[in-house]
């Protein structure tokens, strides 16, 4: 029974998100689901039925709303979207979104930033505006020491192809992690010494708690002068001040963006301005349904038959 009385039709998915289409999860969902009904929010009245949530940013309040949900599935690999909502339904399971295309993407962003700095194409942009022509030996990768922060389904597969790409590798994350090519540091006790052999600091950690402003002056001081950084995890994790004072100091040289405390950036941040920062519009990966549909369709079967889910989120550490 749900808590207002058994659904009388077969289970049905509510699709929220103002950035996926609906309707080509609908085609993939449904083509894999027979009999699944499939409805688009938010703000539906008559809620009953919805037993799924497969959402990206839902409005807060929303997902309260349907008293027989099951599973909240996410459409992205953050779940911070989801549990900033204070009314969010207590006790629903809820899923984060892995996906092979996305987890590709995330590594190509990724490459491209970490050997953008490395082969100082950054400098060469800032020289060619000024067409200044000065020649400067081609560094070596095995020795830019480049350390991942977070080591999950994307940090793992970053830190690999960065490996695969010559570079010095080390990584860090909460519980101790092996990884087949780099160096591994794990908690706040190690955090020192990894950033003290860091050269490009790339945060792929979630948004929890724990992280939120971590990525602070102590952070950019234990990093050796010149490093650089790359964020495409959340914005709330950088103290947007402490990096512009370590890029203005010469402390750090540059910094590639690609999440803000507020999307879009407002038009009068500083990083727009920056010589030092590129600034991307949250574009280092996303969600396809062609896919990633495999293991939703796979988590909403397994929702509806009362089944744990795959790629469980754990509400109290946030990730
Ligand atoms: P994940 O598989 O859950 O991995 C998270 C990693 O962070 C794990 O290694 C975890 O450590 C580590 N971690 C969490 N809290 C920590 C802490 N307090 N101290 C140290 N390490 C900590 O997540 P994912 O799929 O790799 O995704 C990571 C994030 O990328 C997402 O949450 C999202 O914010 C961001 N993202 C951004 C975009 C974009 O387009 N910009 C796209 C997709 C995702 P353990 O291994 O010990 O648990
Ligand atoms: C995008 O930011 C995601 O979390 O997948």
């Amino acid at each position: 029974m749900g808590r207002r009385g058994k659904p009388s039709a077969p289970g049905a998915l509510l699709f929220i998100s103002h950035l996926d289409d609906p309707a080509a999860w609908k085609r993939e969902l449904t083509s894999r689901i027979p009999g699944l009904g499939y409805r688009v929010g938010p703000g539906l009245t008559d809620a009953d039925d919805v037993e799924v949530a497969l959402v990206w940013a839902p409005p807060p309040g929303e997902l309260k709303r349907y008293p027989n949900l099951k599973a909240i599935l996410s459409l992205g690999a953050g779940v911070d979207h989801i549990l900033n909502d204070p009314e969010l339904p207590r006790g629903v399971p809820i899923a984060r979104l892995v996906d092979p295309m996305l987890t590709r993407l995330m590594s190509e962003y990724v490459l491209l930033a970490a050997l953008r700095h490395h082969r100082e194409f950054d400098v060469f942009e800032r020289h060619q505006r000024r067409r200044l022509w000065e020649y400067r030996f081609p560094p070596d990768a095995a020795r830019r020491r480049v350390g991942v922060m977070g080591l999950g389904v994307l940090g793992a597969d970053a830190a690999a192809k960065l490996a695969a790409n010559g570079f010095a590798v080390q990584g860090w994350s909460r519980r101790p992690k092996r990884i087949a090519g780099a160096r591994t540091y794990h908690g706040p006790r190690q955090l020192e010494r990894f950033l003290n052999a860091t050269d490009v600091l790339v945060c792929l950690l979630p948004l929890t708690p724990a992280t939120r402003g971590l990525l602070d002056r102590r952070v950019f001081a234990a990093l050796p002068k010149g490093a650089f950084l790359v964020n495409p995890s959340r914005g709330a994790l950088l103290v947007d001040d402490d990096l512009i004072e370590a890029l203005d100091s010469g402390h750090l040289a540059g910094a590639t963006l690609d999440v803000f405390h507020r999307e879009p950036l407002p038009r009068d941040h500083p990083f727009w301005r920056h010589p030092k920062v590129l600034v991307t519009p949250h574009i280092a990966a996303a969600g396809y349904p062609e896919t990633a549909a495999p293991q939703v369709a796979e988590n909403v079967r397994r929702a509806l038959a009362g089944r744990p889910l795959l790629h469980p989120v754990d509400p109290e550490a946030g990730y």
